[in-house]
């Protein structure tokens, strides 16, 4: 199948399609392009297999919202786990660097801020929308993080964490 007729059968017909299906039709896209399924398509599972296929790990009953972006150069840096909630518009951080800037060249730079570390995002997580995860941070099980966080530590299970950057302000009671 040409590139052009992929992106019309994944928006249109994905519904008549299991997983293998999908998968069949598009594994051949290039990487940059799944991500751009991921982000965009309609389908909240659907968008999850445009991740998993770029080497984001997803457990079962975590829901994508629209807009995921992941810094991670397509390596396995991410680990999200089961019956997560990404809320629309977050972006986890798990590579960064200034590009072609010259900044390159400044040691400040190459050697504390170029970085790329994992992001482990446990279960039952809830991300409210449009937070970002900085390089490192695990989410322990059961946070909330608030919508508009920047998360620059981790957070530890139970608890909700709100704010730039994000503090703890809460923990949830489990009962049983
Ligand atoms: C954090 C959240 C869960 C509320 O939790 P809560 O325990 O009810 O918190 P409260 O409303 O009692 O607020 C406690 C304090 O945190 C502040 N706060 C609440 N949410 C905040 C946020 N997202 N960012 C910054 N501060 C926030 C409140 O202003 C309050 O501050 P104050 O004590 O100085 O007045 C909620 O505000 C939130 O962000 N939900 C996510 C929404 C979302 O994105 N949904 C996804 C749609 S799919």
């Amino acid at each position: 199948m040409k590139y052009s007729e992929i992106i019309p059968v994944l928006m249109f017909d994905y519904e008549t399609m299991n997983r293998e299906q999908i998968i069949a039709v598009c594994q051949d896209l290039p990487h940059k392009m799944l991500r751009w399924l991921g982000a965009h398509h309609p389908d909240n599972e659907t968008r999850k297999i445009f991740f998993e296929m770029t080497n984001v790990d997803i457990g079962e009953g975590t829901v994508i919202n629209l807009n995921f972006v992941v810094s991670d150069g397509y390596r396995p840096l991410l680990k999200i786990g089961k019956r997560v909630a990404v809320s629309p518009n977050v972006t986890v951080i798990c590579e960064s660097s200034p590009n072609n800037s010259r900044l390159q060249e400044e040691v400040y730079v190459r050697s504390r801020l170029i970085v790329a570390n994992s992001v482990v995002i446990e279960d039952d997580v809830w991300i409210g929308s449009n937070v970002v995860i900085l390089p490192g941070v695990t989410l322990g099980q059961g946070a909330i993080i608030g919508s508009g966080a920047v998360v620059t530590r981790s957070v530890t299970p139970w608890t909700i964490a709100v704010g730039i950057p994000a503090r703890v302000i809460r923990r949830i009671s489990r009962k049983g």
